[in-house]
């Protein structure tokens, strides 16, 4: 498949780590020009904290200016939450703060990547499996990515002329899941992915190789939520 994405002009937040950094290396590789936003400093980070509205504003801007406009936005920064925390022990500041990267940080994103955006722009947005299926003591973690796709249509709807699409992947190995999981990610006993592998689920809908895919949640979960209780 060929992607298209040849000198395309492309801003990654959470672009330092994980999934984020796995998609600033694969828009590279096919040529993209790209942008980072993190509220970790590195390499040709533009520092920002994507729930600070005025800062990210900026940091879009400045992003923006250098890439002279910008064709694909992908929104990687997030935040698991209290994992493994039952709903009796968790607070709404720690609900709060979930929704407030997960939720609100990608919709400012998209706010402020806007007018920056051509006709033909593609957004993608990283949902979760949390957002189908649940594990005990997610709870926040699981309605911020609910709300991530449930956003993903409205957004698709609202701005024509721009994809919006999300990426739904089940455990992938980054440092987010290793700080939830630890060693089990070395040798699990269940599917998981790589960043990598989401990295080209995400080159894919910044594409117009999928040109008329818009709105649609990617669920990549190796089946895993296909199952039926029949007993066969
Ligand atoms: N790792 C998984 O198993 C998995 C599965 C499905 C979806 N996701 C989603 O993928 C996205 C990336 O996760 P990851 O596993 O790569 O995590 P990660 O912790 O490796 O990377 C997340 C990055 O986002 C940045 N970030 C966090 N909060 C921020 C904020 N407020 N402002 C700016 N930057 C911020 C961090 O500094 C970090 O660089 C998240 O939305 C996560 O929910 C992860």
């Amino acid at each position: 498949m060929r992607t298209e994405l040849a000198g395309k002009a492309v801003l990654v937040t959470g672009g330092a780590s994980g999934i984020g950094l796995a998609c600033v290396r694969a828009f590279r590789e096919e040529g993209a020009r790209v942008g980072v936003i993190d509220r970790t400093p590195g390499d040709g980070v533009e520092v920002a904290d994507v729930t600070d509205d005025a800062a990210l504003a900026s940091a879009v801007a400045t992003v923006a200016g250098r890439l002279g406009g910008l064709d694909v936005v992908v929104a990687c920064a997030g935040i698991s939450g209290p994992v493994g925390k039952p709903v009796a022990e968790t607070t709404a500041a720690e609900v709060a703060a979930v929704l407030a990267v997960n939720v609100t940080g990608q919709f400012l994103l998209v706010k402020h990547a806007l007018p920056h955006l051509g006709d033909g722009g593609a957004v993608v947005l990283l949902g979760s499996d949390s957002a189908f299926t649940a594990a005990p003591g997610m709870v926040p973690y699981c309605a911020s990515k609910g709300a991530v796709v449930a956003m993903t249509r409205a957004l698709a709807v609202e701005v024509p002329g721009i994809r919006v699409n999300c990426v739904c992947p089940s455990v992938v190995d980054t440092p987010m899941a290793r700080g939830d999981l630890g060693d089990v990610l070395d040798d699990p006993a269940f599917p998981v992915q790589q960043a990598a592998d989401v990295a080209r689920q995400v080159l894919y809908l910044a594409s117009p190789a999928s040109r008329p895919v818009n709105g649609q949640a990617l669920l990549a979960d190796f089946g895993m939520s296909a199952r039926s209780a029949f007993p066969a």
